[in-house]
């Protein structure tokens, strides 16, 4: 597929994905969308590849949906495109994916970011969910993520009155992992994916899968999940030999296997 609304990058076991229709912010449009979905997916695939940055780049993440394609739409023709039910293919992507968030980071861009596993905020990063001053309310998870990540009060603060919230407002909430200079977010971004890119590829498939389920499942169902997939890992050359290593005082060689 060739992509007309994304970059696609490697460096190493590093991908990256940077949205870029710098005209109209990034809007998420279905084409941008589906080139999205198609780059991780590819990123899925690669064994070679072990963490994704997905980026705006240095001015923006994303100021939401595309709302010259939304305008006129009809509720049926809304359902028949499942535009933000195909955004599953995102929150599906098995491998860490960080986001790296200079600028706005709004309605759908906001609920593109909520569904990486970490975020690394430039100073300058607003993060807000605003469809309520178009008449809508969130539609890509984000009426059920920011209470998940930030509670009840923030959430409905954020989806009820259509303010964003600063880096540090959210970094204090627990939204964000860091907040950096904008000019280094994405170069910070791609040192924690490198560091994560060296650990065990299927503990760290896992363990991401563990903490996504605890969002989704009571307790005792959680713990017997995590306990199975504990178990799962001894059965993988990567736990004996982070073991043997760590024994053995050298440093682990990790193959996913
Ligand atoms: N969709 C389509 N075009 C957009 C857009 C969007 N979400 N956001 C910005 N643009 C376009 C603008 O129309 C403008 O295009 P023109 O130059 O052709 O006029 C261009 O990007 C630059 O934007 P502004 O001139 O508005 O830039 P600004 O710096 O003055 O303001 C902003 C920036 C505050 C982010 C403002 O653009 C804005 O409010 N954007 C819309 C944000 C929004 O409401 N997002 C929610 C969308 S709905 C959604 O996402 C639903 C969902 O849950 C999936």
């Amino acid at each position: 597929m060739e992509y007309q609304h994304v970059l696609v990058e490697r460096d190493g076991p590093v991908g990256l994905v940077t949205l870029n229709r710098p005209r109209v912010l990034n809007a998420l449009s279905p084409a941008l969308v589906a080139e999205l979905s198609d780059a991780l997916r590819g990123f899925d695939d690669d064994a070679e590849i072990g963490a994704v940055v997905l980026t705006g780049g240095p001015r923006v993440f994303a100021a939401g949906a595309d709302i010259g394609d939304m305008a006129d739409r009809s509720p049926v023709e809304q359902l028949q495109r499942d535009q933000t039910g195909r955004w599953a293919a995102i929150a599906a992507f098995s491998k860490p994916l960080i986001a790296a968030v200079n600028g706005y980071a709004l309605g759908g861009g906001c609920e593109l970011a909520l569904m990486c596993d970490l975020i690394i905020a430039g100073d300058t990063a607003r993060f807000g969910q605003p469809e309520i001053n178009l008449g809508i309310i969130p539609g890509a998870g984000g009426t059920q993520r920011w209470p998940r990540t930030v509670g009840k009060y923030v959430a409905m603060e954020v989806t009820l009155g259509g303010a964003p919230l600063t880096a540090q407002r959210a970094h204090q909430l627990g939204l964000v992992n860091k907040v950096v200079p904008a000019e280094v977010t994405i170069g910070v971004a791609r040192q924690v994916a490198a560091q994560l890119a060296e650990k065990a590829p299927v503990a760290v498939r896992l363990a991401k899968e563990a903490v996504n389920r605890a969002l989704e499942t009571p307790l005792s169902e959680g713990l017997a999940a995590e306990r199975r997939s504990f178990y799962f890992l001894f059965a993988t050359e990567d736990q004996k030999e982070g073991m043997r290593a760590f024994l053995e005082k050298r440093r682990a060689q990790f193959k996913g296997r």
